[in-house]
């Protein structure tokens, strides 16, 4: 397994792999990897004959207030999970080896960013597009693996991959939960044992939520979106958002929806998570 620190170094190598005629998966991460991150590496590791992975904790994408110095790290431990996963190269660069100090040039996605957590940090999805977009053309990716635990995200560089015709396929992972249903978060670090038990009610309130709309159909949503929240705050959580949107519009749900995306955002104590569920809307 190689390690890259520099964007020289990692285009130079994936430029030889490609002349050579081999497939290249890209997994993005900000590491402190954990089994949500290892199941995109081994669907990447499934798909093509060189796996690379980014570790990158890109300071665009968090806000001002936002918990860029505090974010957990752990490049040892990310090592060896990447060495026991088969990863063939990790891209693991320092900031200023990412981006020039006079850097001037943003991608920006304009629609799909807009609403749930892009209303919440309005910089945050003009980082990940950036950052993404850099990461396609240094690592010249033929696949790339995102989580559906940050679905706005994958739908956000799916877009700015079809808008801005990069030759890379994504690829969509299943969301990775511990059994208590906790979805598995770099940020569930920060949580307390009590806040990490008070926490399962989000994967629990959207469970039950899924065969309610399913069954009762759109017009339920504003009622059951209220019973959350009332459970969510019982709980000790802070709302930030729930919201239940079109997936493929992120647009409020129309007589032509078919996949709704239920989505929220939680604060437990400083500790702000995110969890979502896929709802198939029957007729
Ligand atoms: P990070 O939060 O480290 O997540 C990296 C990838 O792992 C994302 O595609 C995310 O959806 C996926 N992931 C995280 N937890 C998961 C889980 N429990 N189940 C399935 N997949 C999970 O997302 C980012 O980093 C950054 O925004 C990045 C895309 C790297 C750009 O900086």
């Amino acid at each position: 397994m190689e390690i890259f620190k520099t964007a020289p170094e990692l285009q130079a190598f994936a430029l030889a792999a490609k002349r050579s005629g081999r497939t290249i998966a890209l997994v993005p991460t900000m590491g402190f990897l954990h089994a949500g991150h290892a199941s995109l590496i081994d669907i990447a590791r499934r798909k093509a004959e060189i796996v690379i992975v980014s570790i990158f904790v890109n300071p665009t994408q968090f806000g001002p207030t936002e918990d860029l110095d505090k974010y957990p790290r752990d490049f040892e431990h990310d090592r060896i999970l990447c060495l026991e996963h088969g990863v063939d190269v990790i891209y693991a660069p320092e900031p200023d080896a990412m981006y020039a100090p006079d850097a001037s040039t943003w991608v920006e996605e304009t629609k799909l960013s807009r609403p749930l957590c892009g209303a919440k940090r309005p910089i945050h999805f003009r980082g990940v597009t950036t950052v993404v977009a850099k990461l396609f053309n240094l690592a010249l990716p033929d696949y790339a693996v995102f989580g559906m635990k940050d679905a706005q995200q994958l739908f956000v560089i799916r877009r700015m991959v079809r808008d801005l015709n990069f030759p890379v396929e994504i690829i969509a992972a299943p969301l990775v939960r511990e059994k208590s249903g906790l979805a598995l978060s770099s940020r569930n670090r920060y949580l307390s044992e009590d806040e990490k038990q008070r926490a399962l009610v989000l994967s629990r309130t959207l469970e039950a939520a899924k065969p309610a709309i399913e069954q009762t159909g759109l017009g339920a949503i504003p009622a059951i979106i209220e019973a959350m929240r009332v459970e969510i705050e019982k709980a000790g959580g802070k709302v930030d958002y729930i919201e239940a949107l079109d997936a493929a519009t992120l647009e409020p749900p129309t007589d032509a929806t078919v996949d709704v995306l239920l989505a929220l955002a939680v604060y437990f104590g400083t500790t702000r998570l995110i969890d979502n569920t896929l709802i198939w809307v029957k007729r």
